[in-house]
């Protein structure tokens, strides 16, 4: 009889550990834990394949990772919370040593042992992916291939996962994804693979703007509200006692602003009462934001040589180092107009 059989309906490590692998059944932080292929009582259901999950018309998604210093969990813990999704965490067996060098020689004869066919043991192993439409599967790149937890995993449950959609992420110091794209399409030939991400040491400071789009891209959305994929693109201004309302563009550095929210800044005059300024720190990501802006009064933008946020309080000539990133409704901005700088709070509808 398979050996996989035998084992108890999930063995996941504890999602909390930073430092190692430690997962346990999939969870969604805030929200009751779902076991996937399973019932949602305690376990004990053998069976394989039935929709136990009961039928839902929502798309549903599972997020694996592996993770040793803490780059790709923030990742997937990122792809969990944009689309309230289950998330398993692959554990080894045997922590990796705190103690470097001699982590890299376990990776290299983790790796090499690979080779010949011999996976290093994990304690994590999922009964069924029959209740995800898509399996985003992350880990960290090990000199160019996939950290060896994952690819255990991958291994022991290629079955299961043929004809799934999978879609790979990852994080490295600088290294490229392709030579662990073509680990996955080996451990899981029958799978089909969706566009991967990778983030680098220089690209994770953008992390959340690019999984957005990433996951735009995959036509991947929350699971609550799958009607509303649009993000609400309102916001409060708060002036004191009183509130005037914006809307936000549906731009890179928009989006940045918005996650950045509740923000409390002081708008300084520039200009002669032209435009009020401030400095977001950090800068807000220009991913997928048009740039040139011709002002008009009411107009939110980003002035890039200095990376400000520039709030025009009157009509300004046309430059292509302004990027609109949002327009004060109404007559809102007469409350911004005027000499000296304005103490204000933003924050979402
Ligand atoms: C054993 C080992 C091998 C690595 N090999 C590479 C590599 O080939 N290329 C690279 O750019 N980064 C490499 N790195 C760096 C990791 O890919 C990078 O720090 C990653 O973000 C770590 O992810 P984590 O925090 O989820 O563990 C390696 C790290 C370790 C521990």
């Amino acid at each position: 009889m398979n050996k996989l059989l035998l084992i108890p309906l999930l063995l996941f490590a504890t999602l909390l550990s930073a430092t190692s692998c430690g997962g346990d059944e999939p969870r969604r932080d805030g929200h009751e834990q779902v076991p996937p292929g399973g019932d949602d009582g305690d376990g004990g259901n053998e069976s394989e394949g039935t929709d136990s999950a009961g039928d839902h018309d929502l798309h549903r998604y599972l997020v694996l990772y592996c993770s040793r210093t803490g780059n790709t969990e923030r990742m997937a813990q990122t792809i969990m919370s944009e689309l309230n999704c289950d998330i398993v965490e692959v554990v080894p067996e045997t922590p990796y040593d705190n103690e470097y060098s001699a982590m890299l020689d376990r990776a290299q004869s983790e790796l090499a042992a690979i080779e010949q066919g011999v996976y290093p043991a994990i304690t994590t192993s999922v009964e069924s992916f029959d209740d995800y439409d898509i399996v985003f599967v992350g880990y960290p790149i090990w000199y160019g291939h996939i950290a060896t937890p994952m690819q255990a995993f991958l291994h022991s449950h290629a079955d299961l996962l043929a004809g799934k959609r999978i879609a790979l992420f990852a994080s490295s110091g600088s290294s490229g994804i392709s030579t662990s794209e073509a680990d996955a399409a080996r451990l899981v030939p029958g799978a089909m693979f969706e566009e991967s991400l990778l983030l680098t040491s220089s690209t994770m400071d953008s992390m959340e703007t690019r999984i957005t789009q990433w996951l735009e891209s995959l036509g991947a959305s929350s699971e609550e509200g799958q009607d509303n994929v649009v993000e609400d693109l309102g916001i409060n201004i708060i002036v004191g006692s009183q509130i005037i309302t914006a809307t936000m563009e549906d731009n890179g550095a928009a989006h940045d602003f918005l996650s950045r929210l509740p923000l409390e800044v002081t708008l300084e005059d520039y200009n002669n009462g032209v435009e009020k300024i401030f400095y977001p720190e950090p800068e807000l990501s220009l991913d997928d934001t048009p740039r040139g802006c011709d002002p008009v009064p009411g107009d939110i933008t980003i002035y890039e040589p200095w990376g400000n946020v520039a709030i025009f309080c009157q009509d300004w000539s046309a430059s292509s180092s302004l990027i609109k990133i949002g327009h004060i409704d109404g007559v809102g901005i007469s409350l911004l107009q005027g000499a000296g700088s304005i103490n204000v709070r933003f924050e979402r509808q």
